[in-house]
C-alpha cells in the first residue's frame, strides 16, 4: 500500500472551490498536487495556488494548476504540506527537501495548515531528524560555529560535493540536536543568531496531520 499516496490524496477532501491553496514540497504532498491537478483538469475544482518551491511550481504548471504570488493575494485559505517529524502537539520539523523558508512563509500566511505524512514521521519528542537551518552563504562558517555552541553538530548540506543552494540562494545546515526539550525556545534562540534566515521548527502552526498507515488513515487535530 502506498501510504504517502493515501495521506496525500485524503487532504484534497479539505479543498473547496475558489480557495487559494498553499502547495507544499515533497514526496507525500506530491500526491495531493497530482490529485488537485486531475480535478482542475476535469473542471471539477477551481483553485489558485501558491507554491513553496520551484520544484512544486514546476509540477503545478505541468498539471495546469493556476498559480499566483503574494502580489495577487496575501491570504491563503489552506496550505497542505509534508513534514519530517511531528509530535502529538503537532510541532514539526520540516526542511528535509530544502524548502523550509518558503514553506514557513506560506504556512504563516494560511488560515489552516494540513500536514500529510506517514507513521514513520510520528515521534514522542522531535529532534532525532537533524534540524535544517537556512543560513546566508556569507560567513556561514561563523554562523555554523554559533549554532554549534547551542549544543549540536551542524553539517553543511551538499549535493554532489557542492553546497546545496536553496530557492532563496542560501545554504542549509542540518543540525543534530538530539531530542529537543523545548522546541519553541530553541527556535527563538536560533533565530536571534546573525546569518540565520529561518529554522525548520514549525511550532503551533499545524492544525491537522493526516497520517497514512498500512491499516488506513489517522487524523490528528
Ligand atoms: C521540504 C519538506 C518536506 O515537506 C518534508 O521533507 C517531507 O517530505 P516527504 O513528504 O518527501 O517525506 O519539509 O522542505
Amino acid at each position: 500500500m502506498n501510504v504517502k499516496k493515501l495521506a496525500g490524496e485524503k487532504a484534497v477532501e479539505y479543498v473547496r472551490d475558489g480557495m487559494t491553496i498553499g502547495l507544499g514540497t515533497g514526496s507525500t504532498v506530491y500526491w495531493t498536487i497530482r490529485k488537485l491537478g486531475e480535478l482542475v483538469k476535469q473542471k471539477e475544482l477551481q483553485i489558485r495556488a501558491i507554491p513553496t518551491s520551484q520544484q512544486t511550481s514546476d509540477l503545478a504548471n505541468e498539471l495546469g494548476i493556476p498559480l499566483e504570488t503574494f502580489a495577487q493575494s496575501t491570504e491563503v485559505d489552506l496550505t497542505i504540506d509534508g513534514a519530517d517529524e511531528f509530535n502529538s502537539s503537532l510541532d514539526l520539523i520540516k526542511g528535509g527537501g530544502g524548502a523550509l523558508v518558503r514553506e514557513k512563509l506560506v504556512a504563516a500566511a494560511s488560515n489552516r495548515l494540513i500536514i500529510v505524512a506517514n507513521e514513520s514521521k510520528s515521534v514522542e519528542k522531535i529532534g532525532k531528524f537533524p534540524l535544517p537551518i537556512e543560513v546566508v552563504p556569507f560567513a556561514w562558517e561563523v554562523t555554523a560555529k554559533r549554532i554549534e555552541g547551542l549544543n549540536c553538530v551542524p553539517t553543511l548540506r551538499r549535493v554532489n560535493g557542492c553546497p546545496y543552494v536553496s530557492d532563496n540562494g542560501n545554504y542549509i545546515l542540518d543540525c543534530s540536536f538530539g531530542y529537543i526539550e523545548n522546541p519553541a525556545k530553541l527556535d527563538r534562540t536560533i533565530k536571534l543568531l546573525p546569518g540565520v534566515v529561518d529554522t525548520g521548527l514549525f511550532i503551533s502552526m499545524a492544525d491537522t496531520v493526516i497520517i497514512g498507515t498500512t491499516n488506513g488513515l489517522k487524523v490528528l487535530s
